[in-house]
């Protein structure tokens, strides 16, 4: 076992920066394209006139956001007196406004918590299965419909996030929540600008919107074509919505007229979602999965998140080599690695994971000498295949539970730090917003397995554990991840978007902190590699140096190129009392400090 590294707290030069990226060239920037056109992560460039700001540091307070104006909106909080709750809430709700094609309060989201006490918790605020959802509710003649499940009524779970972001603030809030809506509320009513990724994602979900008249009606111009870069968008019925939550507390939203809203438009448009529902919606406290790695606290979010899991497996599968060694011999072997661990991590995802609250699912994918069985057939000189799930032990005894998304992240002076990831699952959910509130809604039902073998908008199968039952949560990549050092301070809070590329992105953010001592612009920004098992294909990102790319294929990867993997923001805190905040190079995003 290598022996415990310590997490790189300064800049890096610009040299060595440009040396541990493996860059094809100096090329870190203009990523952004999502295979399939699925997501949420289209963009790339600048935008005119603007200047991202991807780093900051701060001693006060700092956050990173995929939007300027969501960062800001947290510095705001900050400003008001506010904590990292404080912050996080606010930029979660800016962020429903200026990033709605991401998230919104028509979805959900994982939030993870690390208070000033050394407290750890998580907030489960992802979508439900409408008490009406069936199995087989996606199948038509017996043949699954994905269609159905990624567009319109059927699509869309319980909303999430507002009861989320209420929890938040009841447990560990300082200002309370109303700066933050009436913030969002002004920019809802007196418009912003549509950066690069908000017009890309309406131009590609553009003919799809065109079919929903109130969606239409709002992010479309009067010939039907969808508002462009740099154009203002006003969405008054979502600033109205956003004040009544601020005058009348989330059971407007759950029990009260928001309710009656979504389940009269559910009726008119031949979905199942109801006002009670609505009523029965709750936000979850969930114990975080903790595990270790070289001498960290590992926090991850437990099921109905997938990531948390899956990131502890690979972790722990990499534990067994001298990580550092492999990368410094051989970049190409290293991601060679990484790969294998994402292959077997991510076969156990597809036939075990669900919502812990429905089904079994093991603790023992977590035991040691199970991950290290797993392992045990890695070659490091050539690819392996994975032809299945793991047996993990004491299967059905010791089990969890029962008994294009955005991540932001902020943290502040006192050690409150929240890792947050939120999403209405691919670009503009189900593409329907709910007359008079403009509210999109979420098309989370698609992240079910909606038949043995079918795959999902992100190209996940899943099995018996992730089908759609009533009142079921639907299997999450969302990885929000909290390291701790050995006495519980923090070090490092991170996630992503971009669907299961979330859960190996942030393995990588994790493994160039810890194992290869990058800083954190560093770590995010370097060339991404992603598998998830099925299809066996080991995906690239363009900027990865072709000549690592020939080595992957040479030790027999089937390789895919795509320009980017997935969204990451991160904080680090250095040991003298600075605090950093990295936002992705992939998209116009924004670190703020104050
Ligand atoms: O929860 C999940 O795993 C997905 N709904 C996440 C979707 C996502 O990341 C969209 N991407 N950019």
């Amino acid at each position: 076992m290598q022996p415990h590294s310590p997490i790189n707290s300064t800049r890096p030069s610009r040299r060595r920066f440009l040396k541990n990226l493996g860059l094809a060239a100096a090329t870190a920037s203009g990523i952004g394209f999502w295979p399939g056109g699925l997501s949420n992560l289209q963009v790339l460039g600048q935008d005119q006139g603007q200047t991202p700001q991807r780093f900051a540091t701060g001693t006060n307070g700092v956050v990173a956001t995929v939007h300027p104006l969501a960062s800001r909106a947290a510095i705001a909080a900050f400003e008001r007196g506010g904590n990292a709750i404080d912050a996080a809430i606010s930029a979660s709700l800016m962020l429903a406004v200026v990033d709605g094609h991401n998230s919104g309060i028509g979805g959900g989201c994982l939030a993870l918590v690390r208070r000033s006490s050394g407290a750890i918790f998580a907030v489960d605020g992802r979508e439900m299965a409408p008490a009406a959802a069936t199995p087989d509710m996606f199948i038509r003649d017996g043949k699954p419909q994905p269609l159905l499940s990624q567009l319109g009524p059927l699509a869309a779970g319980v909303p999430g996030l507002v009861a989320a972001l209420h929890q938040l603030n009841e447990s560990a809030g300082k200002i309370g929540w109303i700066g933050g809506l009436a913030d969002a509320a002004k920019v809802a009513r007196d418009g912003f600008a549509i950066d690069s990724n908000y017009a890309n994602n309406l131009r590609n979900s553009a003919s799809e919107i065109r079919k929903y008249p109130e969606a239409a009606r709002i992010l479309l111009d009067s010939d039907g074509n969808p508002l462009r870069q740099g154009m203002q968008l006003k969405q008054l019925d979502l600033a109205a919505t956003l004040d009544n939550l601020a005058e009348h507390g989330p059971k407007w939203f759950y029990e009260g007229a928001f309710a009656e809203k979504i389940a009269d438009f559910m009726q008119q448009t031949g979905g199942i979602l109801t006002a009670a529902d609505m009523a029965n919606y709750h936000a979850v406290l969930r114990q975080p999965i903790e595990s270790r790695y070289r001498g960290h606290r590992i926090l991850g979010f437990p099921p109905p998140s997938s990531g948390g899991l899956h990131i502890a497996q690979m972790l722990g599968m990499l534990e067994l080599h001298n990580v550092r060694a492999i990368f410094e011999q051989d970049i190409g072997k290293g991601l060679h690695l990484l790969l294998e661990v994402m292959k077997r991590a991510m076969a156990d995802r597809a036939y075990w994971l669900g919502d812990a609250d429905h089904v079994v699912v093991p603790r023992g994918l977590l035991d040691r000498e199970y991950l290290a069985l797993r392992a045990s057939d890695i070659d490091l000189e050539r690819a392996t295949q994975v032809l299945q799930h793991g047996q993990p032990p004491r299967a059905t005894e010791d089990v969890f539970g029962k008994k294009h998304t955005t991540h932001l992240t902020t943290a502040d002076r006192d050690g409150n730090v929240v890792a947050l990831t939120q999403t209405v699952n691919t670009s503009f959910g189900c593409k329907m917003i709910v007359p008079g509130t403009g509210v999109i809604l979420n098309n989370e039902m698609d992240d079910f397995a909606i038949a043995p073998g079918v795959r999902n908008a992100f190209g996940l199968v899943g099995a018996e554990a992730n089908a759609v039952a009533p009142g079921k949560r639907p299997l999450s990549s969302m990885s929000p991840t909290l390291v701790l050092g050995d006495d519980g301070r923090p070090i490092l809070s991170c996630g992503a978007a971009g669907g299961p590329k979330i859960i190996t992105t942030t393995l990588q953010v994790l493994v160039r902190s810890i194992d290869l001592n990058q800083s954190l612009a560093e770590a995010i920004a370097a060339p991404r590699v992603h598998h998830q098992w099925s299809p066996d294909q080991a995906v690239c990102e363009e900027s990865l140096n072709s000549e690592v790319v020939r080595q992957l294929e040479q030790k027999g990867h089937s390789v895919q190129r795509i320009r980017a993997a997935a969204i990451a923001q991160a904080v680090r805190f250095q040991d003298d009392g600075i605090i950093q905040a990295a936002s992705d190079t992939r998209v116009p995003s924004a670190a703020f400090s104050c």
